[in-house]
């Protein structure tokens, strides 16, 4: 059915390398092999190794290009396609100008199975195979995109919204029907085929203490799903949050005392925190997620890579489309280098791309599943040309090492350079 050999320059990751010395961190081979068979990868490493295994099993000849792992998504929007890119405001006023209206209309079942093809494409023609979204309020919307990734057989990670204050009617749920549907969404989804289920209270500003009490249940009645949230993102977010939540400590104490923290909790943005807030996310094992693209596009701040790194805390990092402007985790690559720079941090690009692979696998616990070529893992496989456009061309007839290749991929990068991706053994991208 869908077996094929893949040839190419073989790129994954075995730990985070700090720099380009740590060769023990990745397997890097010139002439490398991937073999696709079920939907697995069933062997990989030195082509000639691998053709021995593979039988006749047909050829995809890919060189000279890069196969990595799939690109993932540790955060993202999926009603909020259609708002990229909306002007002139900071995360309260873009929320209530331009999100909460967008996605009113994901409570249309068509609407939503629409948008989902779209939102599915999008991602694979950027090369990103897992994806951890935020669904719509509306029961209909996470429907649509879990339907959607099974008929495609994408790993995907998401949840509807929880929220019941503080936005229009249109995107508004209550405490008890956003805990039954969400009920109900993990009973049909999570684990079914490649699908996982993640608790998703959009944030404190829009929930209750009471709808916070019944994601909590939630979450300790299914410790196999994951939380999702936003935290920190902004100065007015955090004044408004502390003025709704006078008990609380601090920001996060709204999430911790509602039992919502642990190692399957992602914590978006988690720009502005405090150091008891940094503790507390290193002693549950909780995951912030960078979203460069994001965080500079509505102003929100400088993540601090490096702080949370030395307190032993694992990030992930995403695209938090809409906020965010590009579905390229090779652009959001790019910028979270620059946000880095701007405070003295390094983003080598053996670190980068570890990241947007094994990286984010590691965050998210699935290691074994995605994010590397080892054999055993789900066949979800990006192709790469880091001489994808005349400016990169020229660029890369200077580069002399693979890091330096790969850093001008990761800082020039986009949808151009990415030739092809599989998802579970089968090739997503048309012909150009
Ligand atoms: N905080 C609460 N909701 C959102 C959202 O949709 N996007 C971003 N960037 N921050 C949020
Ligand atoms: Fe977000």
């Amino acid at each position: 059915m869908s077996d094929i050999l893949l040839r190419g320059r073989l790129l994954t990751f075995h730990h985070a390398p700090m720099d380009a010395e740590d060769k023990a961190a990745y397997s890097y081979i010139e002439d490398g092999a991937v073999l696709m068979r079920g939907g697995m990868i069933a062997a990989s490493g030195p082509f000639a190794d691998v053709a021995q295994l593979a039988g006749d099993t047909p050829i995809t000849d890919h060189r000279p290009h890069i196969l990595m792992a799939g690109f993932i998504d540790t955060h993202i929007h999926f009603p909020q396609i259609q708002i990229v890119a909306s002007w002139g405001s900071q995360l309260l006023d873009w929320l209530n100008g331009y999100t909460f209206p967008a996605e009113a209309e994901y409570a249309n079942a068509q609407h939503s199975r629409a948008m989902a093809g779209r939102f599915c494409d999008l991602l694979t023609d950027h090369g990103t195979t897992t994806a951890v979204a935020f669904c719509s309020s509306h029961k209909a919307s996470a429907e649509a995109f879990f339907a959607e990734a099974a008929h495609r057989n994408m790993r995907m990670i998401g949840g509807k919204t929880m929220m019941d204050r503080n936005a229009p009617d249109g995107v508004l749920d209550t405490a008890q029907s956003s805990y039954d549907d969400s009920m109900a969404l993990i009973a049909d989804w999570h684990g079914r085929g490649r699908a996982l289920y993640a608790i998703t209270p959009r944030f404190a500003i829009t929930s209750t203490p009471e709808q916070l009490a019944l994601a909590g249940a939630l979450a300790a009645a299914h410790p196999e799903c994951y939380v999702q949230t936003h935290l920190s993102e902004n100065h007015d977010e955090i004044a408004y949050t502390a003025s709704l939540y006078p008990q609380a400590r601090d920001y996060l104490d709204v999430y911790e005392s509602h039992g919502l923290l642990g190692p399957r909790t992602l914590l978006g943005h988690a720009i502005h925190l405090k150091d008891r807030e940094i503790g507390a996310i290193a002693a549950t094992g909780s995951h912030p997620v960078f979203c460069p693209t994001s965080n500079l596009f509505l102003g929100s701040g400088l993540f601090d890579d490096a702080g949370l790194r030395a307190r032993g805390i694992s990030s992930g990092i995403a695209t938090d489309i809409g906020a965010g402007t590009s579905y390229s985790m090779l652009q959001t690559l790019n910028e979270g280098y620059k946000i880095l720079q701007l405070q003295s941090q390094k983003l080598h690009a053996l670190r980068a791309f570890h990241w947007i692979t094994r990286g984010n696998a590691e965050v998210l616990g699935l290691v074994d599943k995605i994010g590397t070529l080892d054999a055993g893992s789900e066949a979800d496989v990006v192709v790469l040309n880091p001489r994808a456009t005349p400016a990169m061309a020229l660029r890369m007839a200077r580069a002399e090492t693979l890091a330096e290749e790969l850093f001008a991929l990761q800082m020039m990068g986009d949808d151009r350079a990415i030739v092809q991706t599989y998802v579970a053994g089968r090739p997503q991208k048309k012909a150009a």
